[in-house]
Formats: structure tokens, sequence, C-alpha cells
């Protein structure tokens, strides 16, 4: 038996479909994929906040990056990927500590690319216009320098918000992540926590791809690459244990 969730039921009422099946076959063959997407932003689960899980971002700077930049020249790139970045607080956070606190950041290309599969989420993390609660565990100084208070929340400034990029990106779909190579370091926190087994190993493998050699994932505190696959190198720094793409 088919249970009918209440974000089914929504879209059901307003796409005028009487049953599920006709509903269904909708999602199905729609050739613009609109309702699907419609349908995928209503079940996504998009919390975050700023600084959420610091100690990684300590990790990124003080251990992460300096073990990179040993195989990198001045002027090269380095990628960082962010997925899923819900409405943005995770990668900007990753780009205010690095201007904040990296004293390499103009030695290297720096490029961030944020992506998620929601596209409602994704345009609230362009816009980078912020509640109380998600700023909550910002530094004030960082806080008072990056965002302007409005009456609609607290907006991040252009610099912040122009030093990432933004794409829908379905993790579990090889299509959408088959462009997604050479980076340095990817963030997937808090999603694969919703992901069965078989859809773990199949991230990790994504990621695998996504990585250069050497290149360091950083997973949700919760969330452990050893139990998933055995292709990356465990790295336990004093901040954080973080995976490895091996070198060779
Ligand atoms: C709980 S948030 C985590 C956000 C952030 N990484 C953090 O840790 O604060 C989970 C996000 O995963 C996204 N998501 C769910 N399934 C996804 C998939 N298959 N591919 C990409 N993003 C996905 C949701 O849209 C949601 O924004």
């Amino acid at each position: 038996m088919k249970v009918v969730k209440v974000s089914e039921l929504e879209r059901m009422a307003a796409t005028d479909s009487k049953l599920f099946r006709n509903y269904f076959t909708m999602l199905r063959f729609q050739a613009s994929g609109e309702e699907l997407q419609t349908l995928t932003n209503l079940m996504t689960v998009n919390e975050t906040y700023f600084f959420r899980e610091e100690y990684q971002f300590r990790c990124l700077v003080n251990s992460i990056l300096p073990d990179l930049v040993k195989r990198k020249r001045n002027g090269d790139a380095l990628r960082i990927w962010v997925i899923p970045s819900s409405s943005g607080e995770e990668p900007y956070s990753i780009a205010i500590c690095l201007l904040e606190r990296w004293a390499d950041l103009n030695k290297f290309d720096i490029e961030i690319v944020a992506s998620d599969i929601d596209t409602r989420i994704l345009n609230s993390a362009r816009q980078g216009l912020y509640s109380d609660r998600s700023v909550a565990q910002m530094p004030q100084a960082y806080l008072q320098k990056y965002f302007r208070k409005t009456a609609a929340g607290y907006q991040l400034n252009d610099e912040v918000r122009s030093s990432v990029e933004f794409t829908r990106v379905n993790l579990s779909d090889r299509a959408d992540t088959r462009s997604y190579r050479h980076f340095d370091v990817v963030f997937c926190r808090n999603l694969l926590i919703y992901f069965d087994d078989v859809s773990r190993k199949a991230a990790a493998e994504t990621f695998y791809d996504a990585l250069q050699p050497g290149g360091f994932i950083c997973l949700g505190h919760s969330e452990s690459m050893s139990r998933i696959s055995s292709l990356y190198r465990v790295r336990k720094f004093p901040e954080a244990i973080v995976y490895q793409k091996p070198i060779e």
C-alpha cells in the first residue's frame, strides 16, 4: 500500500490530480520536470546555521589547507565543494573563515562551489538574507563586518556573496555530478544520515571521482566514511577526523 505524504497531498490538490496514480504519472512523464522539482523542494529538510560544527572550519584552516598547499604552487587553483549547501550558511561560513583566518588566502585562486537539490533554498542562499537564529553562533565581530542589519534580517555583503557559486545538484544522480571534478576539499555534512547504505556508498564513490588525489572530505559529526567505504585514508588532525583520497 502506498502511503501518501502531506507534501504529496498538497501537490495533488495544487495540480488538480484526483488520484495519486494521476499525480504519479505527471511526476514521471512531465517533460519539464517542474512538478518533480516542486515536490522535492517541499520534502527537503534544510536545517543549517552559520558556524555549525565550527571545529571543522578550524581544521580546514589550521590542518587541511596547510597539508594541501604543500603540493601546490603560488597562483594554483584551490577548489572547495560544499554539498549540500542548504540556504548558504555553511559555504559562506567557509568563505568568511578563509578571509579572516587564512594568511595564505591571496596566494591561491580560491573557488567555492555550493550545491543542493532544492532550487527554492538555492535562491534563498544567493540572496544572502538571514534570521537572528541563523547568525546566532557567528562571532559578533564577523557579524558586524560582513552583514547589514535590515528590517527583513541580516543581509550578507556582496563580497562574500559573490565568492560562492550556487548550483543545483542531486548527489544521487550521476548525470548531475559527472562534471564535478578536481576539487581539493569536499564538505558533505548532515546529508548522508538521510541516505540508505547503497546511496551512501555511491556518494562516497562520487566524491572519490570529484576529488584530486590527496583531496579531503569532511562529514557531519555523526557521519563516518570508514563505515561507508574503504576508498579513503582516515586523517586525525587535532581539530577533527577527516578523510583523504590517497595521493597515489
Ligand atoms: C540538513 S541540510 C544540511 C545543510 C548543511 N550541509 C549543514 O550541515 O548545515 C540537508 C540539505 O540536503 C539537501 N539534499 C537532500 N537530498 C539531496 C541530494 N540528493 N542531493 C543534494 N542535496 C540534497 C536538502 O535540500 C537540504 O538542504
